[in-house]
């Protein structure tokens, strides 16, 4: 027996929806009473909520829990830890065994998170790895404060089966929110502070409604709230790139500027071996459509270096479609085999220090086509949403449009949008003068 805990600290690691999920977790918790503190080593109760994509995450998970407990005993202290994100799902019992935490808890079951955390301070660790029918949404509660860029999943899971990633097997099928909580918790995110929303989803734009109207129809349906200024989406996936989506880019004026398509390879062969279901010309006309549709639409991407398999010219494909697309940011990671996904057991492992040179490379090119971008903005007026305080007295910073990061001197307050013009640009962000300030 060890009395439940008061005060507890959500640590997030990964994705925005895993950050989206730690939020949640925390309200739960409020919710039932407990108090939530910023010091992981002061706290009775931590949750990791841990992400399986990168290199070695399982391994970083219980050496975290190694360190937990050692700065707790320094203290005299023994606090609970809890295990949740797509680490606890892939693991399971094999974390109790190994580690001894008191609570397992995936990804689709954490609204049982409070309950659980009852049942081990009675006793024995607890799990819940259950993937239910219903869904965990209706049992959160309903948000109160949030920053003026909040988060909001409609969408989870995928059975696109790329075949080195995780994310079927630990967060399972495809599943979409209804249209009237999604809109009833964007209403609530509003009331709560937003004036931005990011929908979220592991494949986004597959999201559909009960008559599989697509993602521009929610689109469409947050574009009357009042009060909420921009909309934005992510992760898409290439083939559930409608025409009604890319159009909603056009329409409404409150849909941001910006668009995070993974292609993962620029070469067919890979492609295929991933399992990725589009072809390399597939993926640059689309872009060439969404450009025609909207010629100021920032891209970003997610790529994949080192593929089994993956050759010198195989690679040089991908470096010759980033130019041919450029960026406006990006992401770029090794491959890294995940137990129990095909390319695990595929042939052909790239070597160490060829997919460090390769991910160099690949990164110069995306670096570059970041600042070009960053670059073209010089000069042009744009609106900035304020989210936080800069390090300098005064100084606040946002976001533009296109989700460049903006410094400036101004008196506007968090929350606010400014007219700013761009005087300075850095390769990772902009330096503006407020113009306007735009109507609240
Ligand atoms: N190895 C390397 N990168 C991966 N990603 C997903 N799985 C792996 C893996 N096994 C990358 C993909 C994906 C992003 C979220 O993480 O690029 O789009
Ligand atoms: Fe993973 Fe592919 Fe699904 Fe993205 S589309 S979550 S990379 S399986």
């Amino acid at each position: 027996m060890t009395p439940p805990p008061k005060t507890f600290h959500v640590k997030s690691f990964g994705c925005q929806m895993n950050v989206y999920d730690g939020e949640r977790m925390g309200e739960l918790m409020a919710a039932e009473g407990m108090t939530a503190t910023a010091d992981a080593d002061a706290a009775d109760l931590v949750v990791l909520n841990t992400c399986h994509i990168r290199e070695r995450a399982t391994e970083k998970v219980y050496s975290d829990i190694g360190r937990i407990r050692k700065n707790a005993r320094v203290q005299g202290r023994e606090p609970m830890i809890a295990v949740a994100g797509c680490v606890a799902q892939a693991e399971g019992a094999e974390i109790v065994a190994r580690a001894k935490v008191d609570v397992v808890v995936g990804p689709q079951a954490y609204h049982n998170l409070p309950g659980l955390v009852a049942r081990a301070a009675s006793g024995a660790p607890v799990l819940d790895t259950d993937m239910p029918a219903e869904s965990k949404f209706g049992a959160l509660p309903r948000r109160r404060r949030v920053g003026p860029s909040a988060f909001l999943t409609v969408q989870e899971g995928c059975d696109k089966f790329c075949t080195y990633c995780v994310v079927p097997y630990t967060r399972g099928a495809e599943v979409s929110r209804r249209m009237a909580a999604i809109v009833d918790e964007a209403k609530a995110l509003v009331d709560a502070g937003a004036r931005e929303i990011t929908l979220l989803g592991q494949n986004v734009n597959g999201w559909r409604d009960a008559d599989r109207n697509g993602l521009e129809a929610l689109i469409h349906a947050l574009d009357r709230i009042e009060g909420l200024a921009r909309i934005r989406y992510t992760t898409s996936h290439p083939n559930d790139m409608t025409d009604g989506l890319i159009e909603a880019h056009v329409s409404v004026e409150k849909l941001m500027p910006f668009l995070h398509l993974p292609v993962q390879a620029g070469s067919d062969r890979v492609l295929k071996a991933m399992n990725r279901s589009h072809t390399r010309d597939g993926y640059l006309r689309l872009i060439e459509r969404i450009r025609a549709a909207r010629p100021d639409i920032a891209l970003s991407g997610d790529f994949i270096v080192g593929f089994p398999g993956e050759t010198d010219a195989e690679f040089e494909e991908t470096l010759s479609l980033v130019d041919a697309v450029g960026y406006a940011q990006a992401f770029s990671f090794k491959y890294s085999p995940r137990p129990g996904t095909p390319a695990a057991a595929m042939d052909g492992a790239v070597p160490a220090q060829v997919m460090d040179e390769r991910l160099q490379r690949l990164q110069a090119a995306l670096n570059r086509d970041q600042a070009a971008f960053n670059a073209a903005s010089l000069g042009r007026t744009c609106t900035v949403l304020i989210e936080r305080k800069g390090k300098l007295p005064g100084q606040m910073l946002g976001k533009s449009p296109w989700l460049q990061s903006v410094h400036l001197m101004t008196d506007a307050g968090v929350g606010d949008l400014v007219e700013v013009e761009v005087v300075r640009a850095d390769p990772n962000s902009l330096a503006g003068v407020e113009r306007v300030r735009a109507a609240a």
